[in-house]
């Protein structure tokens, strides 16, 4: 393998290139990276009908002691409904435990002994209350956390916000909310939450599965989806203006893709939060009227690009403007950078789809003429129709398939609108749940966009996450549960490019008989000067390869010290990670004890190496 490192051959990487792609699909957010533990927290879930479904909460107490359901008696016009607890029984005629409700949260809430965590409920009653809210274990056999609501009939007969901080004295992974009383009478609970009070930076999300993240260094944040975007019907896709403001008041949705609800906890305002506090440029997906199922005819979509306008005056007006004035009432009085935006998500080729992304694309240039805008038009090979800064690729496949696609964007053109390899990945079989085979192709593809970063200017992995819990899409890159987090081998193999955004790309040939190699070379800067020099080698075969590297034209000599090498291989191509097994296939870093610019390499088989 030859690397000319020398600076006049080199070739910037758009600083940009390796992002991240997050979708509501798998409880990713709901349940996920959004903090909140109650699910269902505003009652909305079965429908804004009652009497509705309000599960996963679930009665504590018998016919004879207790009833509950829904009614539309909630303070928040957005979200009427509310649940009503009635006690039939008092004192000693309650059950010892108390008669109410429990919420159990996405699949079990994790209380952790001695973190803190805040509840915010609301509350009526037409009589005096005495209501008892634990923390508890699974079964609520055991008391992790308890505080007593007590009020005067008038203190509670208009809706009234209570709010506790909880310290649980022990531990639990499948833990409970539970709101109890043993006295007789009736009252109503709406917008019921409780979160950690340790977040990511202070901002609502799992701390664990941020960290994930930001290990990644991700240079952009696509968001929201996908599919999840889209909507299989338009009345269920995301409406960015019902995901902002208070949260009490947010409506909440049904996402009908992926088949869940949300409350809308983590909306617009939260993702381009998340986007600011990773260092990520904000990607906006939009709905251009255009769902699985059904589209708004071009003559109609007005008020739809009028939508898009506004939600770019929530992330960049002052904070006097219409929007910008709601983004500052959330916290947020300074603009937020809002450079990118997909119009649409897969819909290139539906119904309308060109005609509505030429009003969005006319109307929001024409306001913001630095807002680089997203087709879903594929213009590889072959000329778009019409005017974009960007062109959606998305590609799920084999592992062959996505090696040999290593070299798709060899050809393609050098003018015109710049790629976004805004989702990939190798699924079905060759990935399973995740595994080392699928991350070996996807290596090597990814090499192939380093080389082709003067066409190809993003790119993310998807779907970033998923809650075991419920599995709507394999594989993905970090699997998590209500206190465990792991990643697959193809979140670890995105480490290797975590420098590349920004780098330098040197030439980097491969003298080999093995067609089953990719290999690429950068070189770039830290903060303090210091200079790096980064090779990846991917071995897709089954076979070792013996290569001699030889480096031309590095200002400096190589410092043996601070040289790495990092292998990610596994002795089973197949092999994934696990709960119980979560770093079976890790990136393992040993010194590289013959770093020279000329040395001999052993690439084991089925490898990632740098
Ligand atoms: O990543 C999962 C889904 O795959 C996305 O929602 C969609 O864009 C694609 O079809």
């Amino acid at each position: 393998l030859s690397v000319d490192a020398s600076s006049q051959s080199g070739r910037k990487i758009p600083d940009t290139l390796f992002g991240i792609f997050f979708e509501e699909i798998n409880h990713a957010g709901a349940g996920g990276i959004w903090a909140e533990l109650v699910s269902n927290r505003g009652f909305e879930a079965g429908g804004q009908n009652t009497p509705s479904d309000f599960s996963p909460w679930t009665i504590i107490g018998d016919e004879t002691t207790i009833s509950v359901g829904t009614d539309r008696s909630s303070p928040f016009k957005r979200n009427p409904v509310a649940l009503r607890v009635q006690s039939n029984c008092d004192a000693d005629a309650c059950p010892s435990t108390g008669v109410g409700v429990y919420n159990p949260g996405y699949w079990g809430m994790n209380l952790e002994n001695g973190k803190g965590y805040k509840l915010i409920l609301h509350v009526k009653s037409l009589d005096s209350v005495n209501i008892s809210v634990s923390l508890t274990n699974s079964d609520g056999s055991q008391t992790l956390a308890t505080t007593n609501i007590v009020a005067s009939a008038s203190d509670v007969s208009d809706w009234t916000k209570v709010q506790f901080e909880l310290f649980p004295t022990g531990s639990a992974t499948g833990g409970r909310l539970q709101l109890t009383t043993r006295k007789k009478g009736v009252f109503w609970l709406d917008q019921v939450s409780l979160v950690p009070m340790d977040t990511y930076m202070g901002h609502g999300f799992r701390k664990d599965l941020l960290s994930m993240v930001a290990d990644l260094k991700p240079r952009f944040l696509r968001f929201p989806g996908g599919c999840y975007v889209e909507g299989e019907r338009l009345w269920n896709a995301f409406r960015w203006t019902a995901s902002v403001g208070p949260w009490e008041e947010r409506p909440g949705h049904f996402g009908d893709v992926w088949n869940y609800w949300s409350d809308d906890g983590l909306g617009y305002f939260e993702f381009l939060q998340l986007a600011e506090d990773l260092g990520a440029a904000p990607v906006w997906v939009i709905n251009n009227g255009v769902s699985h199922q059904d589209s708004v005819n071009t003559a109609n979509i007005a008020s739809w690009v009028k939508d898009a306008l506004d939600s770019i005056e929530f992330a960049r007006g002052s904070a006097d403007s219409t929007w910008g004035s709601v983004r500052a009432s959330m916290g947020h009085p300074e603009p937020f950078t809002l450079k990118y935006m997909a119009i649409g998500n897969e819909d290139c080729g539906k119904n309308y789809y060109t005609g509505n992304y030429l009003k969005f694309y006319s109307a929001i240039k024409n306001a913001y003429p630095d807002m680089n805008i997203i087709t879903n038009c594929n213009a590889l090979g072959t000329t778009l129709d019409h005017p974009a800064d960007y062109y959606d690729f998305h590609t799920y496949t084999t592992a062959s398939s996505m090696f040999s696609q290593k070299n798709v964007f060899n050809s393609a053109k050098r003018s015109g609108p710049k790629a976004f390899v805004s989702e990939y990945a190798v699924w079905q079989s060759d990935a399973g749940k995740g595994s080392l085979l699928a991350s070996l192709a996807e290596a090597a593809f990814l090499i192939g966009l380093e080389n082709n970063s003067d066409i190809v200017e993003m790119a993310s992995y998807a779907p970033l996450f998923v809650n075991d819990n419920d599995r709507r899409w394999n594989p993905d890159a970090i699997v998590f549960n209500s206190s465990h987090v792991y990643g697959t081998p193809s979140y670890w193999m995105q480490h290797y490019f975590r420098e590349s955004g920004g780098a330098i790309l040197n030439p980097a040939t491969i003298q080999s008989n093995s067609s089953s190699l990719a290999a690429s070379a950068i070189t770039w800067k830290n903060s303090d000067n210091s200079e790096f020099l980064k090779i990846k080698i991917v071995n897709f075969g089954n076979d070792t390869v013996n290569l001699k590297i030889s480096v031309s034209g590095l200002s400096n000599s190589i410092n043996e010290v601070d040289s790495f090498t990092t292998v990610l291989t596994s002795s089973n191509v197949m092999d994934e990670n696990s709960f119980s097994n979560p770093t079976k296939v890790v990136p393992v870093q040993t010194p590289l004890t013959n770093a020279n610019s000329q040395m001999d390499a052993v690439i084991q088989p089925h490898s990632i190496t740098s």
